[in-house]
């Protein structure tokens, strides 16, 4: 099907990375339903797309946001061609310094948003198929002592596509799921990770010394994967890990 009839749900999309996705997806000419908990970013990145994009509450930690907001997407659009499990936070700390309480607030978004997208968005996407994005990370790949939480949801993202590939391409139900591993892209996800260093700079440094290009990644660089992944010229690709990331995990 054309690009111009598909729409697109974008969890996270307030900022950052979403926010991006959510402007190259409406530039391809999907309709976009600009998700998140921040309704105000929401609003004013939804309202910046095309006419008929919205802008729609959901925390991916809430079962029974999603069951609203897949409810809403089918009776005002009757249909859901491309989701992106895309909200995320990173938290710092090694093992020996992270609360069970830390860690598990990480999971909770980052693994149980993404598992309750996929299980909530399959039910309305095969109707007609589509494709299912999930935001893993470099460091879903490649471990730091700091990061042990976010490695290990990363992690779990990682594998959590692979099986939903499968078990999508079991059902025959036109459903495609990959992930993308981007490395450190400058949004405000960043600015959070250096707040919570007793030396920004010098981890600011650490961060670009990572990546052998020399800088880091833009935005739109993560968009442009995802709008890949999101249109049919990814038809053969599902299960995936797409590697975005100037060379770190090499
Ligand atoms: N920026 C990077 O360097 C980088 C690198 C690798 C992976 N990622 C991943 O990309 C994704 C987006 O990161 P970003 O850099 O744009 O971060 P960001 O902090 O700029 O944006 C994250 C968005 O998620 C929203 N959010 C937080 N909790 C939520 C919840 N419970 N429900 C719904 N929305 C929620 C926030 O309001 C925000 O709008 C994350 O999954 C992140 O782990 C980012």
């Amino acid at each position: 099907m054309n690009q111009e009839s598909k729409v697109a749900l974008v969890t996270g999309a307030a900022s950052g990375l979403g926010e991006a996705i959510a402007q190259r997806l409406a530039a391809d000419g999907m309709v976009v339903v600009v998700a998140d908990i921040d309704m105000a970013n929401a609003g004013r990145v939804a309202k910046a797309l095309t006419a008929s994009s919205i802008s729609l509450k959901l925390d991916v930690t809430q079962e029974q946001d999603w069951v609203e907001a897949i409810a809403a997407i089918e009776q005002q659009f009757g249909r859901l061609d491309v989701l992106v499990n895309n909200a995320g936070i990173t938290t710092m700390g090694t093992v020996e310094d992270l609360t069970l309480e830390a860690f598990k607030h990480e999971f909770s978004i980052d693994v149980d948003g993404t598992f309750l997208g996929c299980k909530h968005g399959i039910g309305l996407m095969k109707k007609n198929g589509g494709a299912i994005i999930n935001m893993s990370s470099a460091a879903g790949i490649k471990a730091s002592s700091l990061l042990c939480a976010y490695n290990a949801a990363k992690g779990a993202v990682t594998m959590l596509t692979k099986s939903v590939a499968l078990h999508c391409a079991e059902q025959k139900n036109g459903i495609r799921c990959n992930s993308v591993h981007p490395g450190a892209i400058h949004t405000a996800i960043i600015d959070k990770t250096l707040a919570q260093s007793d030396d920004p700079e010098a981890l600011m440094e650490t961060f670009v010394a990572s990546h052998p290009v020399g800088h880091l990644g833009k935005p739109s660089d993560i968009a442009s994967i995802v709008s890949y992944l999101a249109s049919n010229e990814s038809g053969f690709a599902t299960g995936a890990q797409f590697v975005v990331d100037g060379g770190m995990t090499l």
